[in-house]
């Protein structure tokens, strides 16, 4: 097997070089950023992610000795190859767990799959909070779902990938990620219902209404991020059960005020996020619906307050990013994702976008943070076949 480097030092080895024959496909997946609605998954309540054109792309061919053998450009180091039938629950370590996991998945629901040759490669930037694991999972669920001619629905797809992640790879994420990965279109923004997986195309042309959405990727990633959310997942549980409810979903604005006086003091700033995020993502869709794009960064804004003062997922970076997009005249920021790092989001006139990211870079210079990294979300397309 040769290997050659790109411009930036990357491996380059082609599917023919790794696996001696050609792919019969190729399929892609995108990485995301949640407008609003954040930890309100796992409580089923709602969401409203687009996807970026940021993508995992994965080449891949049918083996018929059960063998599946991976191979990513950012993982590095040679060809892994593992037994399908042997697939277990954590027994597969690092990225390649996340496409295993997949295939276990799949296995484990009853779908006749069989081995593969894989090639993965990626720009979606991974620990930035943009959902890098959900679109590699997704990227080679969609790969099976054709190579194996299963016909699934994108939503089953979904809970598939989902599950590789929770039961496989032992994070315990909720469903945005991969359903965004999976469902959305160029242009819109999927308003995602987590308890029945109903999905709405909302239009969202910020070019239109000439504004952007920038990504600010902060480049922190605390250690405490995967430990925390499973408590802070644990925590909405627990006050679910104390209130009698099947989630925090059931419970509104109007019910709080006597939900919170039955609660211990820990979990009421919990409760409080979620209901309150609920409603921030009916705010959300309805000024969109209303072609109102602007008045979402108000919504953005406050959606930020509460993930740092009652749901504590912020970290002073992605504080800072906020501060430093607000002061600088955009109508609306937030962090975006699990927290503890990763990327904020800021709704900005598209005239406005480069005073904007220099304002923030110099907030961060100032405090003797690293330079973040920027991208500009344009709502892309979700899991596609490209060959
Ligand atoms: C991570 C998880 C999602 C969701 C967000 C927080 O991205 O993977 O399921 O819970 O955090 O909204």
């Amino acid at each position: 097997m040769s290997t050659s480097t790109d411009a930036g030092g990357r491996s380059m080895s082609t599917f023919a070089e790794l696996h001696g024959r050609t792919p019969e496909g190729e399929w892609a997946a995108p990485g995301r950023v949640n407008l609003i609605g954040e930890h309100t998954d796992y409580n089923l309540g709602f969401v409203l992610p687009i996807a970026l054109p940021q993508t995992v792309r994965v080449q891949a061919a049918r083996r018929t000795d059960g063998l599946l053998r991976l191979w990513s450009a950012q993982g590095g180091g040679p060809v892994t190859e593992l037994r399908v039938a042997e697939l277990a629950p954590g027994a597969v370590p690092g990225w390649a767990g996340y496409p295993a996991g997949v295939v276990w998945a799949l296995r484990d629901a009853g779908h006749p799959v069989g081995g593969a040759d894989i090639r993965l490669d990626s720009d979606v930037p991974g620990g930035a909070g943009l959902s890098s694991s959900a679109a590699l999972e997704c990227a080679v669920a969609a790969a099976y779902d054709d190579l194996y001619r299963l016909g699934l629905p994108a939503p089953e797809l979904a809970l598939l990938a989902q599950r590789a992640e929770n039961a496989f790879v032992g994070v315990p994420c909720g469903i945005m990620d991969q359903m965004a990965s999976m469902c959305c279109r160029p242009g819109a923004a999927l308003f995602l219902d987590s308890r029945d997986l109903a999905t709405r195309h909302v239009p969202f042309d910020l070019a239109g209404a000439g504004l952007a959405l920038l990504v600010l990727d902060t480049r922190v990633k605390h250690d405490l991020g995967d430990g925390a959310y499973a408590a802070l997942r644990a925590g909405c549980e627990k006050a679910a059960a104390l209130l009698g409810l099947p989630a925090l979903r059931s419970l509104d604005a109007a019910g709080l005020p006597a939900a919170l006086a039955q609660l211990p003091d820990d979990l009421r700033p919990l409760v409080r996020h979620v209901v309150t995020e609920n409603a921030r993502v009916e705010a959300a869709v309805a000024a969109l619906d209303a072609g109102d794009l602007a008045a979402l960064g108000p919504v953005l804004t406050a959606g930020h307050a509460s993930l740092r003062d009652d749901y504590r997922v912020s970290c002073p970076e992605t504080d800072l990013a906020v501060e430093a997009a607000l002061a600088a005249g955009a109508h609306g920021a937030r962090m975006t994702g699990g927290g503890f790092g990763g990327s904020v989001i800021a709704l900005v006139d598209a005239t406005a976008a480069d005073r904007v990211v220099a304002a923030v870079t110099a907030a961060f210079r100032a405090a003797g943070h690293a330079e973040p990294r920027t991208l500009t979300a344009v709502p892309a397309e979700g899991a596609r076949r490209l060959a």
